[in-house]
C-alpha cells in the first residue's frame, strides 16, 4: 500500500511517500526559514503564498524520489489542523484536487496525531500504552497513548509552548529564527547553572506547562544587565534558559509515567530535536526505571512522513467526500 502524505500547517511545505507503515520511500521538506527569518517569526500571509508557489514541485519531487506516479498511490493523507488557516488550506485544497482528478481517496490528519505517531518511524518502537511528550512551536502536551488512534490528554501548555519560548528568547537575544536550534548550539558552550531561572511546576499534581514566566525572567535578566552595563554572557543565558525548559519537560513527563503507572516514555515534536533534552530524558528516564523512545531528529520537526503514517493507521476513514475543512485548534486538545 502506498500513501502520499502532505503537510503545510506552518512554514514547511512537505510531501512524503510511505509504503505501508514500514518504508519511507521519500520525505521532501521545503523550509521557508529564509523568507521569515528577517521578521523573527512566521508571517502567515507570506507562508500561504510560499506554500502555493512550492507545493506542486514538492509533491512531484516526493513522487520522483519514491519512483512512482500518482496512479500508484492508494490514498492521500493531509494535515487539516491545527496550524495557520491559509497555509493549511493550500495543502488540503491541493490534496482534494488530486483526489478528485485521480479518484484517489484521501484522509484529513490532525497535526498532533502526526507528531504522536512519528515514533513508529524509528527503528526502536514502543509498545502500548506509553506516555508521550509532544513539544513543538505550537504546543507542549502530555498524552497517555493507548493505541495508534486513542490518546488521553494529561497536560498541556497554558501559555507559550516550549518551542515558542525558545523562539521568543532567541529574538530577545537578537539570534536567528527559529530560535530552538540556535539556542541549542550556543548553549553547548555555556554553563547551565550560571543563572538560576524559574521553573514553573504549577500545582504539585499538575501536568500542565507554563513557559511565559521563564521567558519574562530571561527578558528581565537581559534588560537589567544592559541597564547596569554588566557583561552579558550569551552562552550562559542560552544554557541556563534551556536547562530550565528541559528540567520541566523531563520531570513532568516522568511524573505522568509515575501517576499512570506506565513505563514507556515517548518524545516527539520540534523541541524533541534538542540535544540536551534528548540526553536528559534518556538519563532521567533510566534512573526512574522507564524505557525511553525518542523520535529520530529528522522526524521531530514538521514533515509529511509522520502525516502519511498517521494516515496509514486511520486508513479506514479515507474517502472521496469533499466537505472537509481546515481548523486552527487540535481535536486532541479540546
Ligand atoms: O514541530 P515543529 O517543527 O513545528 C510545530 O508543530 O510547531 O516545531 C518547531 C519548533 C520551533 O519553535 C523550533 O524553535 C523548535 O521546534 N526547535 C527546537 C530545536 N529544533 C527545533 N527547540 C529546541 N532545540 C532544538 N534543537
Ligand atoms: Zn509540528
Amino acid at each position: 500500500m502506498l500513501i502520499l502524505g502532505v503537510e503545510s500547517s506552518c512554514d514547511e511545505t512537505a510531501a512524503a511517500v510511505l509504503q505501508d507503515d514500514t518504508d519511507v520511500l521519500s520525505n521532501v521538506i521545503n523550509s521557508q526559514i529564509a523568507t521569515h527569518s528577517k521578521y523573527g517569526g512566521v508571517v502567515p500571509e507570506l507562508a500561504s503564498r510560499k506554500h502555493i508557489e512550492n507545493i506542486y514541485q514538492v509533491v512531484q519531487e516526493s513522487l520522483d524520489v519514491a519512483n512512482c506516479i500518482l496512479e500508484d498511490i492508494d490514498f492521500l493523507a493531509v494535515t487539516a489542523g491545527p496550524g495557520l488557516i491559509g497555509s493549511l488550506l493550500v495543502g488540503l485544497s491541493f490534496v482534494k484536487a488530486i483526489s478528485y482528478a485521480k479518484e484517489i481517496p484521501y484522509i484529513t490528519i490532525d497535526h498532533l496525531s502526526g507528531h504522536l505517531t512519528s515514533i513508529f518511524l524509528a527503528e526502536k518502537k514502543p509498545s502500548f500504552p506509553f506516555i508521550a511528550l509532544i513539544a513543538s512551536g505550537g504546543h507542549s502536551s502530555l498524552f497517555l497513548v493507548e493505541n495508534y488512534t486513542t490518546y488521553k490528554l494529561l497536560g498541556r501548555s497554558r501559555d507559550d509552548a516550549a518551542g515558542e519560548a525558545f523562539d521568543k528568547v532567541a529574538k530577545l537575544l537578537d539570534l536567528e529564527y527559529p530560535g530552538g536550534p540556535v539556542i541549542n548550539q550556543i548553549a553547548q558552550h555555556g554553563d547551565p547553572e550560571a543563572i538560576s531561572f524559574p521553573r514553573a511546576w504549577l500545582s504539585p499534581d499538575s501536568l500542565d506547562f507554563s513557559f511565559s514566566g521563564l521567558k519574562t525572567a530571561t527578558a528581565n535578566y537581559v534588560h537589567h544587565a544592559k541597564s547596569t552595563n554588566s557583561t552579558l554572557i550569551i552562552e550562559d543565558i542560552c544554557a541556563s534558559f534551556q536547562e530550565a525548559v528541559v528540567d520541566v519537560l523531563v520531570e513532568k513527563t516522568l511524573e505522568a509515567a509515575r501517576a499512570n503507572n506506565v513505563q514507556n516514555i515517548v518524545m516527539g515534536g520540534g523541541v524533541a530535536a534538542n540535544s540536551r533534552l534528548r540526553e536528559h530524558m534518556k538519563m532521567r528516564g533510566a534512573e526512574a526505571g522507564c524505557e525511553t523512545y525518542i523520535t529520530p531528529i529528522e522526524y521531530c520537526t514538521d514533515n509529511a512522513a509522520m502525516i502519511a503514517l498517521a494516515g496509514y493507521y486511520q486508513r479506514g476513514l479515507a474517502s472521496k467526500s469533499y466537505d472537509t475543512d481546515v481548523y486552527s485548534r487540535s481535536q486532541f486538545l479540546k
